[in-house]
């Protein structure tokens, strides 16, 4: 038996859980409970490998625990501002992520809560559980049209330039980004795609805005009040990157007073807490952080995991390393 110590800190798809038992001294979690900072703390001292998620925080109260075993922390995801990276590199832990097979299941996310914003879909359903609908009637839930509207990527990564792709080749929309730098000029030709010079450009040109920008210090309310404010009465805001780039309390304001349209949300401030007055909303459509929650995807990220492992404790080159 391999004497490398590995935890999971929750359930993964089964057939990866499988893999990672006949290559390495692994715990899982069957409880699929959340850790705590004590248990992580434990996890740092206790095992070679710790594999956390976007739901478990490591913040340096966590990572400079003294008598560390662990020596790499394989993210399983592709985002990590959930990890203290500069403390984790004073703490010459190895950090790797999953980057590149989650971009089409998260932009088809970002894609269905785009179209569920523009036509209503989530009020619909309620509507039609709630057995109030009378019947067809030609002014009811009228909403927006998709195809051919102006879609406002803020930050072009893999995610937003796969939406783009889909928008434009898809549903014939124009497409406008905001990326400090421009994008490889063979993207651009493709989507036909402007670039604007800012944010706020983005706000006040686009149909629909979808933000695609790392989470962390560096992006916290970047969309706030002022930006929102931009916004079209008639356009909507979707957001499947990270919680905190968005002020929620701004958006919620900008939605009560139907400053924009609507907005469809994945991931949120304090995730899992919601916000309670935007589950007081109609016109937000709310998903439970399910970008790269598809079978196929969840295993090609456990798979991603599974390689860097294989590579660290070989010491080949790491696959997908971050620090
Ligand atoms: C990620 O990978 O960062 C997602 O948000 C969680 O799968």
């Amino acid at each position: 038996m391999n004497q490398t110590k590995v935890l999971i800190t929750r359930k993964w798809p089964a057939s990866i859980e499988a893999e990672l038992q006949t290559h390495f001294d692994v715990t899982l979690n069957e409880k699929d409970t959340p850790l705590s900072s004590s248990e992580l703390k434990h996890a740092l001292q206790n095992y070679d490998a710790v594999c956390p998620s976007v739901c478990d925080s490591l913040p340096a109260e966590v990572l400079t625990v003294k008598n560390k075993r662990c020596k790499i922390l394989c993210n399983f995801g592709v985002g990590y501002n959930h990890i203290d990276i500069s403390t984790a590199k004073k703490e010459n832990l190895i950090v790797t992520n999953t980057p590149g097979v989650l971009t089409e299941s998260t932009a088809d996310i970002a894609m269905t809560l785009m179209l569920m914003s523009a036509r209503r879909a989530a009020e619909g359903d309620r509507l039609v559980r709630s057995q109030q609908w009378q019947g067809w009637c030609p002014t009811q839930m009228m909403s927006s049209d998709v195809t051919g509207a102006t879609l406002g990527l803020i930050g072009f990564g893999r995610i937003a330039q796969a939406m783009a792709r889909k928008a434009h080749h898809g549903f014939g929309m124009k497409i406008i980004y905001f990326k400090p730098s421009p994008a490889d000029q063979k993207i651009i030709d493709d989507l036909n795609a402007l670039r604007c010079d800012t944010i706020e450009q983005v706000m006040q040109e686009a149909d629909f805005v979808s933000l695609h920008c790392p989470g962390g210090e560096a992006t916290r309310h970047l969309i706030d009040q002022k930006r929102l404010n931009l916004m079209r009465p008639t356009a909507h805001l979707i957001n499947t990157a990270r919680g905190d780039v968005l002020d929620t309390k701004a958006l919620v304001e900008s939605l009560t007073l139907h400053k924009i349209a609507g907005a469809g949300l994945d991931v949120y401030e304090d995730e899992p807490k919601v916000y309670p007055p935007l589950l007081e909303l109609d016109n937000v459509s709310l998903l439970p952080h399910l970008g790269s929650a598809t079978i196929a995807t969840r295993t090609a990220m456990g798979k991603k995991v599974l390689n860097n492992l294989h590579a660290f404790f070989n010491k080949q080159n790491l696959p997908d390393q971050v620090i």
